[in-house]
């Protein structure tokens, strides 16, 4: 018998132990105002539904998604607490929103009006976060034009505006004067709402690296995302105690040795130029590890490196485990995680495929079972049943 699993021997392992250590980190560092962890995109790659489940376990107060889908999502996972659309909503989608009691960011006159009128339709009022633009420059309303929105508002009575929020563009770097700007961007809208007699209850602006760097963004709440999974938004900003939460993890399906002037995978862009140990992953860019990654990082064998060799194809990946003594057909190979004395994360894969830690963990593939540990219990959750980790 092969010392393979029974199944695609791919998985991404969530310590729930971890990210409920993170969460403690985030306390800490922000003292006792609420947290609304940003779920979206799948809990950045670790599962949406287990993570928020373990989250609301914690204490977390609110959940943040990108759009309704997502927040309905997590009410069918049994999610209760307060769930913020802050992507806001198609003004269809209104009467959704307000079946599954999600609230959502609104930025647009149609959006105020749906909403409102569904409100009015059901008899109740729908709460909402009003975005503002303060310099990121994609949703929100800008703040010289508050004013003029709020009597948007003003026409819409079903509408409670509980909350106001603007997002940073440049946080991650803690010398950069912009992010001064945008909260004092975001202080002239609050004063624009108090002229109204608006003072909403939530008033929120900071992400991870404003967590980190940034205490006047704290406001009545913050939003963390990426720090909660374990990854500083850059090198610049102030580290918290923080450690990854996902690994990502696969075996050796096959392994050969090829002469010199063997080439290997698509476009033949990698030649031996020695013979070479040759190992195929059971893992693709489908599965999170990037295209361009190829010919260019590592993966982690019997504690070593292997380099990648050829190109990272959909499904396989080649690595070359010449020189790691008895790599054999079986091997664990860690792609993100810990092997021996070395360590991989996803912001070295992203360094390699000239992108971002957010990019590399909302990649792993909804194909990659996730394998939830906590303690000594491990539990798997896989798009296509139950396989065995
Ligand atoms: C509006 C909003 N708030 C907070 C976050 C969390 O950001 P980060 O992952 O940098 O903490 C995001 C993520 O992009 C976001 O879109």
């Amino acid at each position: 018998m092969l010392p393979l699993d029974a199944h695609r021997p791919t998985w991404a392992e969530i310590d729930l132990d971890t990210l409920s250590r993170n969460l403690g980190a985030i306390r800490r560092r922000i003292g006792p105002r609420p947290i609304l962890a940003v779920v979206k995109a799948n809990a950045y790659g670790h599962g949406a539904a287990e993570v928020a489940r373990s989250l609301e376990t914690e204490g977390v107060e609110r959940f943040g998604v990108a759009i309704p889908e997502e927040g309905i999502e997590l009410r069918r996972a049994g999610i209760r607490a307060p769930i913020l659309v802050l992507g806001g909503f198609a003004p269809p989608q209104a009467d959704l929103l307000l079946q599954h009691s999600l609230v959502p960011a609104i930025y647009r006159p149609d959006q105020v009006e749906s909403l409102s009128s569904a409100a009015t339709r059901r008899g109740v009022t729908a709460p909402a976060h009003l975005k503002v633009d303060t310099g990121m420059g994609r949703l929100g309303v800008p703040v010289a034009d508050v004013p003029a929105f709020l009597e948007v508002f003003r026409r819409a009575p079903s509408i409670r505006l509980m909350g106001v929020f603007s997002h940073l563009a440049v946080a991650d770097d803690p010398a950069d004067p912009f992010t001064a700007r945008q909260i004092d961007l975001f202080q002239e809208a609050i004063r624009a709402l108090s002229a109204a007699r608006l003072s909403p209850d939530e008033v929120h602006l900071a992400n991870s690296a404003a967590i980190m760097d940034h205490p006047p963004a704290w406001l009545t709440l913050v939003r963390p995302g990426l720090v909660l999974y374990g990854y500083p938004p850059s090198a610049k900003v102030t580290p918290l105690p923080v450690h990854p939460v996902l690994s990502l993890k696969t075996r050796i399906i096959y392994i050969k040795e090829v002469p010199p002037g063997t080439t290997l995978g698509y476009g033949r862009t990698f030649e031996a130029r020695r013979s070479t140990r040759v190992a195929s992953l059971a893992l693709g860019y489908d599965d999170g590890l990037p295209r361009l990654v190829s010919n260019r990082g590592h993966v982690l064998v019997r504690g070593r490196r292997a380099p990648v060799v050829g190109r990272v194809s959909m499904d396989l990946t080649t690595v070359d485990v010449t020189d790691v003594p008895g790599a054999a057909l079986g091997d664990l190979v860690t792609i993100i995680g810990v092997c021996g004395h070395e360590a991989l994360g996803a912001d070295q894969v992203a360094a390699w495929a000239e992108t971002i830690s957010w990019e590399v963990l909302c990649g792993i593939g909804s194909r990659v079972p996730r394998v939830y540990v906590r303690g000594s219990e491990r539990r798997v959750v896989s798009r296509f049943g139950e396989p065995e980790a």
